[in-house]
């Protein structure tokens, strides 16, 4: 399948959508998307201002109560409708993904399968909410749980999964009836536009989901935060705009879930089975051109098997296909934009300053698209700053060591703590590894962490709160108890 099979831009909305209607911005104003892979634009979407946001929280509000009165099976029913939905148009969708994002079209493929399968997830998730009823201890008394929806939601979504993040927030946030303002990341808004118009088609009410794309999202942001009806933030993106947001949304005290950066070590024990950390290091590294916050971000590897680990890396990083992401057989697409770009080369210039090697790559190719070469670099210094900074580009950044005990304890070294990767044979060794790591997710003798089933989040700076798995949609809802006196 090649792009020009689907034309994309012929389904997606390029407007807001607000109170189950499609509409301008206010003042018409609109704003461009860009293809990564050309640096040309898509087309123009409408640009939400502050007051487009307020409108569109007013519609959530307004039908806040009759939607959290919904049966869970209608609302799963919907969710389920809306995964078939999502089913029936992939080939089309993951163009779109492509197109605004600039992943390879499988990996797009991929993409819409984890999104769809979050509203799948969440519609079997719905009818699964329970309550208790016990004895107080004294025994003079009972104590009955419910749990109830939030109320509206603020769903800031990023550009690295432009469909992915959305349904990851709305399928949990349909399930337990909460009503949304989704902003999604201005680099991609399409993706999110069109999933608005399939869960129109699959019966999502008036209101329940609205999105406003902006070219401001700080001005909007600030607006929504600002409201006292907002009762939940839900963000996927840095660290430094989430404690930002965190700051912003306690003037309300809202609940908070934080998807935030990582700096996720990948480490290769003495008795690795090398083959499998090399396929590993291939998805951990290249998966979205290295733009995920469970990227490997740092490379920890037993000196006794550095140079086999090292060489094979290299030899696989230097064999791909680096290209736009539209095109038969490309294995690497661009990165976001000019300024992600120049970002990862400062990160490699900084490193190879300080003494690192690049066995392959370590530049960006001629020519118009926002590319960088998948790039392995050797002996960078411990004080090199893509050690301690998301790289969110495909530069796999190695450092050797003595001794396995040595690589577990420069793993914690980092204030982020969302995902680890381990390669070893001993599982008592894993199982350690798993109880010391500093982290929110484990890899063991695997490079993928992400499953819908499975609790996405992290600890110290990246983040608060779990999102998919049975987890994620006690994030939407709130626990209320009511003592009786029998
Ligand atoms: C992310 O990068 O924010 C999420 C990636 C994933 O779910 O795998």
């Amino acid at each position: 399948m090649t792009i020009a099979e689907h034309d994309p831009l012929t389904t997606a909305s390029t407007q807001l959508l607000i109170g189950g209607k499609w509409r301008s911005g206010e003042r018409d104003a609109t704003f461009e998307v860009f293809d990564p892979s050309t640096g040309s634009s898509i087309c123009d979407v409408a640009d939400a201002s502050a007051n487009d946001a307020i409108a569109a929280l007013d519609a959530a509000c307004q039908v806040q109560s009759a939607w959290a009165a919904t049966a869970p099976r209608e609302r799963s029913e919907m969710l389920r409708r809306a995964f078939e939905l999502m089913m029936t148009r992939r080939d089309e969708l993951a163009s779109l993904v492509t197109l605004e994002m600039g992943k390879p079209l499988a990996e797009s493929i991929g993409e819409i399968n984890y999104a769809a399968e979050f509203l799948r997830w969440f519609s079997e998730e719905a009818v699964r909410v329970h309550g208790e009823y016990r004895m107080a201890p004294s025994g003079s008394s009972k104590i009955l749980t419910t749990r109830q929806p939030v109320g509206p939601s603020l769903l800031v979504t990023p550009w690295n999964f432009p469909m992915a993040m959305v349904t990851r927030k709305i399928g949990p946030a349909i399930a337990a009836g909460c009503t949304t303002v989704v902003k999604p990341a201005e680099q991609t808004p399409l993706s999110a536009l069109v999933l608005g118009e399939i869960l129109r088609e699959a019966g999502v009410p008036d209101g329940v989901c609205n999105i406003v794309p902006t070219s401001r999202p700080q001005e909007v942001v600030t607006a929504l935060l600002g409201d006292p009806r907002l009762r939940k933030l839900s963000f996927t993106g840095s660290t430094q705009v989430g404690r930002l947001l965190m700051s912003q949304a306690a003037g309300n005290l809202l609940r908070l879930s934080m998807e935030l950066g990582g700096n996720n070590p990948f480490m290769v024990l003495a008795d690795a089975d090398i083959e499998a950390a090399v396929e590993g290091a291939m998805v951990a590294k290249l998966r979205n051109m290295g733009q995920s916050c469970v990227a490997a971000n740092r490379f920890l590897v037993h000196a006794a098997v550095a140079e086999e680990f090292s060489d094979r890396l290299t030899a696989r990083l230097g064999s791909l296909r680096v290209g736009p992401g539209g095109d038969e057989g490309v294995d690497v697409g661009p990165l976001i934009d000019e300024a992600q770009r120049q970002r990862v080369a400062g990160l490699v210039d900084d490193a190879t300053r300080a003494g690192a090697t690049v066995r392959v790559g370590g530049s960006a190719p001629s020519g118009a698209g926002y590319f960088y070469a998948p790039t392995v670099l050797e002996d960078v210094s411990s004080g090199a700053a893509i050690n301690r900074e998301e790289i969110f580009g495909p530069v796999a950044s190695i450092r050797t060591f003595a001794s396995d005990e040595e690589v577990l304890v420069a793993a914690n070294e980092t204030v982020q703590g969302l995902a680890a990767f381990v390669y070893t044979r001993n599982l008592g060794t894993a199982l350690r590894a798993v109880d010391s790591l500093e982290c929110g997710m484990v890899g063991i003798n695997r490079g993928l962490v992400s499953e819908v089933a499975a609790p996405f989040g992290g600890i110290k700076h990246s983040g608060l709160g779990r999102e998919g798995g049975s987890e994620g949609i006690h994030e939407y809802l709130s626990v209320k108890y009511a003592a009786i006196q029998i």
